[in-house]
């Protein structure tokens, strides 16, 4: 067996989507391997590059920069993917080449590229693995798409249908990394192995399974934990919707006013830009600010770890962005889920109706049921019993990264594959 101290010869170059919610796992995985003895390289664009002051041994190689503004401008993911696809490929060849270049014969060559399933180009028929930062519940639902399609259900977009095909193609890969945990997921994990020649490793949740560094693009605004410090245990909803989903002024305002009337007190994220038509928090209605000078936190970015791991924290009202619902489950916060797109509302589906531990809020946003939602959630019975089954989720979810636990298993399995490859 090679020493962990000779695995510093062994360079692993790790490629990340670049959006907030690919880059956390990515960098988190970049930790946990560093841990484990490897050299990290971290090769991202330009566009939302991550923030290497946290990752001092990492090394971090820039991919000249490839995306067109009115791509970027135009809100279409799958149009997005394509085009970070088509344009980056060939500077990411070029940047992989020179590194193989520059190692020549030294010892220090590159083990293995560990690539987004989102960023699918070529990568110099090195060794590759592929991390899906989803759930693997909705790999499984992407799996069944194609044949709902020819049957007529899922009227879907050509490119939205290649994005998929491009999900589950993970071509000469020798592993699936998920960032999940068996005790969510490995029934289906089972299920969908069968689709799959190659071995799955379900590592997650990274974010707790590797040492803490800022993951965030945005600067996080932390005095919102010491006004937590000054709220009651479990009274706080916790608002945020990730890093992509935006609202108009009339979803703006019955959210304000449904937190305003439901009289619990709230820590809301409102992510500069994701309020349409306004910098900020401008079109937020008349006489709101006053209503909830006692009760309301509004912030442009908070540290969401450290947020919903405070005693103040009793519940979140999410996007069901995967990242936000492992995060949450993790630390025993149940939700009121408000999917969007893609995986959110698959994601949301599990929370509320498989692991149950969340609520979902659908139809048009609607003041009054946002109300009743939180009052469900942070007061009722039913909120109640949500916020027990995600604290033994919070358990189990603890015994798995520890030694004897699934996830802190598949990770010495992993380590073992690389150093074989
Ligand atoms: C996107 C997709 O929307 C999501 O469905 C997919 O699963 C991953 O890619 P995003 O919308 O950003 O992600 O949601 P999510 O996966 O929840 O990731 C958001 C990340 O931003 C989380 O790690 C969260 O901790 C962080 N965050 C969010 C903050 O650090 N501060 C905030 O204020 C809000």
């Amino acid at each position: 067996m090679e020493e962990r101290g000779q695995r510093s010869n062994r360079r692993l170059v790790l490629v990340p989507c670049p959006f907030q919610g690919h880059i956390t796992p990515m960098l988190n995985l970049g930790s946990l391997l560093h841990s484990k003895g490897f050299s990290i390289v971290i090769a991202h664009t330009n566009f939302n590059h991550p923030d290497p002051s946290g990752f001092p041994n990492f090394t971090f190689a820039s991919i000249p920069d490839c995306l067109p503004k009115d791509v970027l401008s135009s809100g279409d993911a799958a149009a997005l993917f394509a085009s970070l696809n088509t344009n980056c490929e060939g500077p990411l060849y070029q940047v992989l080449s020179d590194m193989v270049e520059k190692d020549g014969a030294t010892e220090n060559k590159i083990s293995c590229v560990i690539y987004d399933t989102l960023m699918y180009s070529h990568y110099m028929k090195l060794p590759s693995m592929a991390l899906r930062t989803g759930s693997i519940s909705n790999q499984l639902v992407f799996s069944e798409l194609p044949q709902l399609r020819k049957e007529g259900y899922f009227p879907s977009k050509e490119p939205m249908m290649q994005l998929i095909a491009t999900i589950l193609d993970i071509r000469t890969s020798s592993a699936i990394l998920w960032n999940t945990a068996d005790c969510l997921e490995k029934q289906l994990s089972n299920q969908l192995q069968k689709q799959y020649s190659v071995p799955f490793f379900l590592l997650g949740p990274l974010h707790k399974v590797a040492p803490a560094s800022s993951t965030s693009i945005l600067e996080e605004e932390t005095d919102c934990l010491l006004w937590l410090d000054k709220q009651a245990d479990d009274s706080v909803v916790y608002v945020s919707l990730g890093s992509m989903v935006s609202m108009d002024e009339g979803e703006f305002a019955e959210t304000a006013w449904g937190l305003a009337n439901s009289g619990q007190p709230f820590l809301w994220v409102v992510r500069p830009g994701s309020v349409r038509g306004s910098e900020w928090i401008e079109l937020l209605p008349g006489g709101f600010k006053e209503a909830t000078q006692e009760t309301g936190c509004l912030v442009r970015w908070a540290p969401q770890k450290d947020v919903l791991a405070h005693r103040a924290v009793g519940g979140f009202w999410t996007h069901c962005g995967w990242n936000s619902t492992l995060e949450s489950i993790s630390e025993g916060v149940p939700m009121i889920c408000r999917p969007c797109f893609m995986d959110q509302n698959v994601n949301a589906r599990y929370l509320c109706h498989v692991w149950r531990v969340g609520l979902e809020l659908e139809g048009d946003l609607d003041q009054k049921e946002i109300e009743q939602a939180v009052r469900r959630l942070m007061v009722e019975e039913e909120g109640k019993e949500m916020r027990l089954r995600a604290a033994a989720f919070k358990d189990q979810i603890e015994l798995s990264i520890r030694k004897g636990g699934s996830s802190h298993a598949a990770i010495e399995e992993l380590v073992n594959l690389i150093i074989s490859l």
